[in-house]
């Protein structure tokens, strides 16, 4: 699959008829909401795992250093933290735009808590997209987030506010905290040189 999916997302009609749709977001859509909504709620959904496991040329990293960003991985019994947008659906194309490198728009149930869910939509980056970059250690992954920077800035800056979010959340997601700690202490030897 080609990594611009806009064509494929736009043609998506699943909420057509909807007035307002859920958004999951997990990555940068906790923390950079560049779009309008109409309400914005803490959920989760079950089943999938955070991973930066996904290539990025177009925002965080270029062509010849890409960076890594974040994408969902299926996983028995794991719980992802993030943030639930309630927007129109004149919102798709600029979020379409934005998640245009190997992220398609994938139907799932959001959850609020325990006691409630909903219908929504998750943008994920799966492994049959030609910037899938796939696992690799979390020391290796906090060493090319370091070198990468792109035209919507440092890979470190994602990395960290991303972390941050996920904090305020309450998630104990180790891998992100992980790739953290390897990147804060690869700052700090790049300073003492
Ligand atoms: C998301 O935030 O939900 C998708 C991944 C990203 O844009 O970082």
């Amino acid at each position: 699959m080609s990594a611009n999916t806009i064509s494929i997302n736009s043609q998506m009609s699943h909420f057509d008829s909807h007035d307002s749709v859920w958004l999951f977001g997990y990555g940068s859509i906790i923390f950079k909401a560049d779009f309008p909504f109409l309400e914005r709620r803490p959920a989760h959904i079950n089943g999938w795992a955070r991973r930066f496991w996904q290539g990025s040329h177009d925002h965080r990293g270029t062509v010849e250093a890409p960076g890594r960003v974040v994408t969902l991985v299926p996983q028995e019994g794991a719980v992802c933290a993030g943030i639930a947008y309630l927007i129109t659906p004149e919102v798709f194309a600029h979020l379409d735009h934005r998640e245009k490198n190997g992220y398609l728009r994938l139907v799932t149930e959001i959850h609020f808590g325990e006691a409630e869910k909903a219908e929504g939509l998750i943008y994920i980056a799966s492994e049959e997209n030609t910037a899938f970059a796939g696992p690799a250690s979390e020391l290796d992954i906090a060493r090319q987030i370091a070198r990468a920077a792109g035209p919507s800035g440092r890979n470190s800056e994602y990395l960290l506010l991303l972390a941050q979010a996920l904090r305020e959340l309450g998630s104990d997601d180790a891998h992100v905290f992980e790739i953290e700690k390897h990147l804060l202490q690869l700052e700090r030897e790049a300073a003492a040189r």
